[in-house]
């Protein structure tokens, strides 16, 4: 069996939504310290609902089709459902990650939640 999925590979080659967007009211900023992967996340949201968002991956081959999958799942929600993402979803959406592998999903989780609670702490004191 080959290791990766075909969708895996296909948002490796062709990843969705890589970017930055400068006037962002989220951004988070992850890292792996084991494997030193980082993952940045750029959130546009208009009345809690996410209208954009955009990644910044200096990582390996899961970890850049995590974020854009995990780009693709978020796109359009509510900041409360978007909250609720979790790796085993961005996993499953990709048809499954090898266990090795899965920390890179867990990577992508955590920079949309830290996206999330940054936007959460800036309306907070707006
Ligand atoms: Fe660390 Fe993929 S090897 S994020």
């Amino acid at each position: 069996m080959a290791l990766y999925s075909d969708k895996v590979m296909e948002h490796f080659l062709q990843p969705r939504n890589v970017g930055v967007i400068e006037d962002a009211d989220g951004v988070g900023e992850v890292g792996n310290a084991k494997c030193g992967d980082i993952m940045k996340m750029y959130l546009k949201i208009d009345d809690d609902i996410i209208t954009d968002v955009k990644f910044e991956t200096f990582g390996c081959a899961s970890a850049i089709a995590s974020s854009s999958m995990a780009t693709e799942l978020i796109k359009g929600q509510r900041v409360e459902d978007a909250m609720q993402l979790t790796n085993k979803a961005v996993a499953e959406a990709l048809d499954g990650l090898p266990p090795h592998k899965l920390h890179c999903s867990v990577l992508a989780e955590e920079a949309i939640q830290s996206a999330l609670e940054d936007y959460n702490r800036k309306k907070k004191n707006a």
